[in-house]
């Protein structure tokens, strides 16, 4: 460095103390206007294109560089003015501070904390998720202003919610894959803004794929081996992967720590570079799971030498490490010939790339769009409303025996508030969250309509004393109204730590019987949890009137499960997974990874797909406080399904392939009109389910459109719902070729049922 032209270090030290206690502008990341010989490399002139400045810097580095570049926490290289970097950060439903690349603290004390993302997809409304997107990304550039944050954010978790004691099932928005590849594309979408090249901030998709076993009966994720077959990695696993990357054009996917079919997932070139890059185009870079690459070479012995494990791994496709091991790793990979420089450079054109759409090498981040974001838009009231409106219209109403809800406050004066989660704070926000901007616990919440008596009836969720059983039973003898705030906790349910069971935990379920036994007024259970809960001893308990699932609500859950309690929102949340009863669970074992029924092993499937037997609940069940109707006003009953001339003699099968058929705006329109009966305003959500022809290889239903209305007392709206034939009234053999089958689909939205005929167009002859 130039001494005439850089400020002493003591001076340089206070000007960057002073800077973070201030929350001012952060120094650029590289191509500093103030560091006259830096910013005038070529990589630096915004005129050029992305690609040249990429390859203008790859070239300019040595190979020692370029593999400190390969990891989350990459060197900077200071003789071309560039800093460090670290890559992770995370954002699954608000700034969190669980990756290192973001600290709370100064200026930004925190970020808001929308619900976690399985009662976020209930809401069944994906502009709602792209509403959260938008504001989750506002306060990630604000904070990256602020040199608080990256803008490498390893968020959403899109895989499937197969098993239903996952711990992770709470972080995904369910066990569909046609929902899930909704949510995936409209929060994706909502991060990274949605003008073109450029990225507001760089989200991820993950974990590439089938992984959704943490740890149960001694299998681990870093050891397991999920065998899928070809049939249900199309239409079940890939599903809401290639809906983020093709749909929601993300920046970024993370490969996982299990093995599929033998082969560790960031191992795997069919995964990375065929699906990923060949056939679904990612535009983006591939970043492993934490320490993937050491899981797959320590735990897993894939390889023999630690090289050769590097060396698959960039060879398979792996852009970027969150790890040490391919900077320790990959110059002796290079030098025994494993691997070579070339493939490194690939990767880094993949990471580069979007840094620089990302604008890191525009120099001052104050002078770019969102330059002007700072702390006043953390955690702003708008975007804490949004947090709270989230949670109401995500809330799910599963049983309301007479009506019993919503409470009055004339009739209901005081509330017996019980349960381990009656003052819930840090359990509403779940997981991978950060430190929100401050919390309404269910008992502030409902504090605000009523006078409330607060019995906890169980000192944590676990509960496994009865002493404060007494205190709880003579609360709801006395009130005019119990309120039981039940369920899970992380304790139960977690990263690294699925369920053994379904009920809820210890004496929970004791307690609940017992209190109803004795409330003077009706008595509402409500539920905290991600996973489903088989609560079947109080839907058919007649003293329960009512029961809602909150899920993990977020920072505001306590004031949207009061709103809901009493009716100044009126609940249209739909569940996104199944509620198994818990003998379902001795049939299926959590690493059959199978979705359909084995009926000669009384292997039952799994998910509202496939599985057939009893449930608590069904996929898709949630109440309202109004009176939805919905007529199909207007539907084709018959599509004609051009093909592509040259595939004239494929059209003698039962099912076409979906790329022999000119699929470009295929769709079929649906019309309904949604009338509100009752005398509340409310939403509705209408879930299209198809049940194609008969034939072994496909679902007994699938989801393939939903759309949520909001429709006033009284009234009634009519809806558009266009549905993609190619994509959505398709299935997939067994060979895991999509086909189209002809002949009549039926549809489903509720009990009304519309049929409609598929043949393929123009060359007439049709044997079937
Ligand atoms: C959360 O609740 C617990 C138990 O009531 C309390 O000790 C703790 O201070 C609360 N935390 C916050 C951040 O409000
Ligand atoms: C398709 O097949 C029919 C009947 O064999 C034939 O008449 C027609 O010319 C073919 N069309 C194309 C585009 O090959
Ligand atoms: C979906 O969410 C958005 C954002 O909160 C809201 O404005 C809209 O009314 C919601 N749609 C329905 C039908 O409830």
């Amino acid at each position: 460095m130039d001494s005439t032209t850089t400020p002493s270090s003591s001076l340089l030290i206070f000007l960057v103390i002073l800077a973070v206690v201030s929350g001012e502008a952060r120094d650029p990341f590289a191509c500093d206007p103030k560091d006259g010989a830096n910013a005038g490399f070529p990589f630096c002139r915004k005129s050029m294109g992305i690609g040249e400045r990429v390859k203008d810097l790859i070239g300019r580095l040595t190979l020692e560089e370029k593999v400190r570049l390969l990891v989350n926490n990459a060197a900077g290289v200071p003789r071309l003015g560039i800093k460090g970097y670290e890559w992770w950060s995370e954002a699954l439903h608000g700034v969190s501070n669980v990756g290192p690349g973001t600290k709370f603290s100064g200026d930004f004390p925190g970020a808001t904390s929308f619900p976690q993302v399985i009662t976020t997809a209930a809401s069944f409304n994906s502009s709602l998720w792209e509403a959260i997107g938008q504001v989750v990304s506002d306060e990630a550039r604000a904070m990256y202003n602020g040199g608080a944050a990256g803008l490498t954010f390893w968020s959403p978790n899109v895989n499937i919610f197969r098993d239903p004691r996952w711990g992770r099932g709470q972080e995904t928005p369910g066990e569909d894959p046609v929902l899930a590849g909704k949510y995936a594309a409209r929060y994706v979408r909502g991060l990274q803004g949605n003008a073109g090249d450029r990225l507001k901030v760089a989200a991820c998709c993950k974990h590439f794929t089938a992984y959704d076993l943490d740890n149960w009966n001694g299998v681990d994720r870093f050891h397991f081996n999920a065998q899928v077959s070809k049939q249900e990695m199309k239409d079940t696993f890939d599903v809401p992967f290639k809906s983020c990357v093709v749909e929601g054009k993300v920046a970024s996917v993370m490969c996982s720590y299990n093995q599929v079919n033998g082969v560790p997932t960031c191992a795997d070139p069919n995964l990375l570079r065929n699906t990923l890059r060949k056939q679904w185009h990612l535009n983006g870079y591939v970043v492993s799971d934490c320490d993937s690459v050491g899981v797959f070479y320590d735990n897993q012995h894939y390889t023999n030498t630690p090289e050769e494990a590097a060396a698959d791994a960039i060879k398979a496709g792996l852009d970027l490490d969150c790890g040490p091991f391919l900077a320790i790793h990959t110059q002796d990979a290079i030098k025994k010939g494993l691997v070579s420089e070339a493939d490194v450079d690939g990767s880094l054109v993949n990471t580069v790339t979007v840094q620089m759409r990302l604008g890191m090498f525009d120099g001052e981040p104050s002078a770019q769009p969102f330059g002007d974001l700072g702390p006043k838009d953390v955690c702003s009231p708008a975007h804490q409303e949004l947090a709270f409106e989230a949670a109401r219209q995500g809330i799910v109403l599963l049983k309301n025996h007479g009506p019993s809800l919503p409470l009055s406050t004339r009739r209901h004066r005081s509330i017996a508030v019980i349960g381990p989660n009656s003052d819930a704070n840090v359990t509403m926000i779940g997981n991978y969250a950060g430190i929100p901007c401050g919390y309404t616990t269910p008992l502030q919440g409902i504090g605000t309509y009523s006078r409330t008596i607060h019995q906890k009836g169980c000192a944590d969720v676990a509960c496994s004393e009865d002493q404060l059983f007494a205190g709880a039973i003579d609360a709801a003898s006395q009130a005019d109204a119990t309120v039981l705030v039940m369920g899970l906790d992380q304790s139960i349910e977690a990263e690294a730590k699925d369920r053994t069971d379904l009920l809820l935990p210890g004496r929970q379920q004791e307690l609940v019987s017992k209190v109803a036994m004795a409330s003077r007024g009706p008595t509402v259970l409500v539920l905290m949890s991600g996973g489903p809960v088989d609560v079947s001893f109080a839907e058919n308990d007649q003293r329960i009137a009512a029961i809602v699932w909150a899920g993990y609500p977020g920072q505001a859950g306590g004031a949207a499960i009061a709103d809901i309690l009493f009716g100044v929102a009126n609940p249209g949340g739909k569940l996104p997974m199944t509620w198994y009863p818990q003998e379902y669970l001795s049939k299926v074992p959590m690493t059959t990874m199978a979705m359909r029924s084995i009926p000669s092993k009384a292997y039952p499937g799994r998910t509202y797909r496939f599985y057939k037997g009893p449930v608590v609940y069904q996929f898709g069940h949630g109440l309202s406080y109004t009176n939805f109707v919905h007529t199909i006003a207007q539907a084709p009953t018959a599509v004609a399904i051009p093909l592509h001339g040259h595939h004239n003699t494929t059209v003698s099968g039962k099912a076409i392939r979906v790329t022999h058929a000119k699929c470009n705006r295929l769709s079929m329109g649906l019309h309904l009109d949604v009338k509100n009966l009752g005398n509340k305003d409310g939403s509705h959500t209408l879930l299209v389910f198809s049940k194609p022809p008969a034939g072994h290889w496909a679902p007994h239903k699938q989801l393939v459109a939903f759309e949520k209305v909001h429709v006033a007392a009284k009234t009634q709206q009519r809806v558009q719902i266009n549905i993609h034939v190619c994509k959505y009234l398709s299935v997939v053999d067994r060979s895991g070729i999509r086909r189209i089958p002809m002949g009549q689909h039926s549809l489903h939205i509720g009990d009304t049922k519309h049929l409609v005929s598929l043949q393929a167009a123009a060359l007439g002859v049709i044997k079937s």
